[in-house]
């Protein structure tokens, strides 16, 4: 690992109890997201010896597969605001191909201007100003390099169950700012990125029981003693769809995945 550089903002909605229940989700249900890293290598694509920008990293879940592509040769620079998040990674990550920057994407700074690839997964909701950062990403990625970004867009059931159910359940509300294609899609063409590609896609997080996915969402958002795991497997039943499959029970996650190159004449 290479150098961390430690930012701790009380405004960060990442810290504490958030971010451990979080970690907690992750480490207790670590399978349930398989089908996110086989969606994260289809669409992202890392290969050996590139360097990639990860924003919003959290606590890793995506970048340590993401370094295991890259092999020794390649870097994996995982950034987040939160250092409670990012603290996971940090221990975790074995290999000297991980770097960990504790900083917003609005303000991001690595030093770098031929980068293959931005990969951002859940976080650019958190994101405030957007401009600022598909500028800075424009700017470290290669000519022909991509971006990646799979998250909530507005106008989705999943933007519908995140500011009906989780706004109200989640211990630290959940005031963000869903994309929208078109909004995206002026984004790129203003920051200098081709236009981009949406891919919608649903993911079915993969767990044992029912109850296990109200236990994950409870964890995974921090619910308030006012929710309990069922009331959250329950919500997630009316505005995504839980089901049974023919190993156990599946969450099926409706996210957009957003994908632009930077054209060779920038
Ligand atoms: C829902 S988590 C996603 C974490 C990880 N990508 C994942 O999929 O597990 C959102 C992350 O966005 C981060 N975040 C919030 N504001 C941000 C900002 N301005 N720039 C970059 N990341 C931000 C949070 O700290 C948090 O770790």
């Amino acid at each position: 690992m290479y150098a961390a550089e430690h930012q701790r903002d009380d405004t960060t909605e990442f810290l504490g109890k958030r971010s451990s229940d979080y970690r907690d989700a992750l480490q207790q249900y670590a399978d349930a997201w398989r089908p996110d890293i086989a969606c994260m290598k289809r669409f992202l694509n890392p290969k050996r010896g590139e360097r990639i920008l990860e924003i919003g990293a959290g606590n890793g879940y995506f970048s340590l597969a993401i370094a295991q592509e890259l092999g020794p040769d390649g870097l994996l620079i995982a950034s987040d605001p939160s250092v409670d998040q990012l603290s996971d990674l940090e221990q975790h990550a074995q290999d000297d191909n991980i770097r960990v920057m504790a900083t917003p994407a609005e303000t991001l700074e690595i030093g770098l201007k031929d980068c293959d690839a931005v990969w951002s997964r859940g976080a650019i909701h958190h994101v405030l100003d957007k401009t600022a950062t598909f500028t800075r990403c424009g700017e470290v990625v290669r000519s022909g390099g991509r971006m990646v970004i799979a998250d909530i867009f507005a106008g989705t059931p999943l933007a519908r169950y995140f500011d009906s159910f989780i706004a109200r359940s989640c211990s630290t509300g959940h005031e963000v700012a869903f994309l929208s294609k078109e909004f995206a899609d002026s984004l790129c063409a203003l920051t200098g990125w081709a236009p981009p590609k949406f891919h919608d896609m649903i993911t079915p997080w993969e767990f044992e029981t029912r109850a296990d996915i109200g236990e994950f969402l409870h964890l995974l958002f921090s619910a308030t003693d006012d929710y309990s795991p069922g009331d959250c497997v329950d919500a997630a039943d009316d505005f995504l769809s839980v089901t049974e499959t023919g190993s156990g029970w599946a969450l099926m996650w409706p996210m957009t995945v957003m994908t632009t190159t930077r054209p060779a004449h920038i």
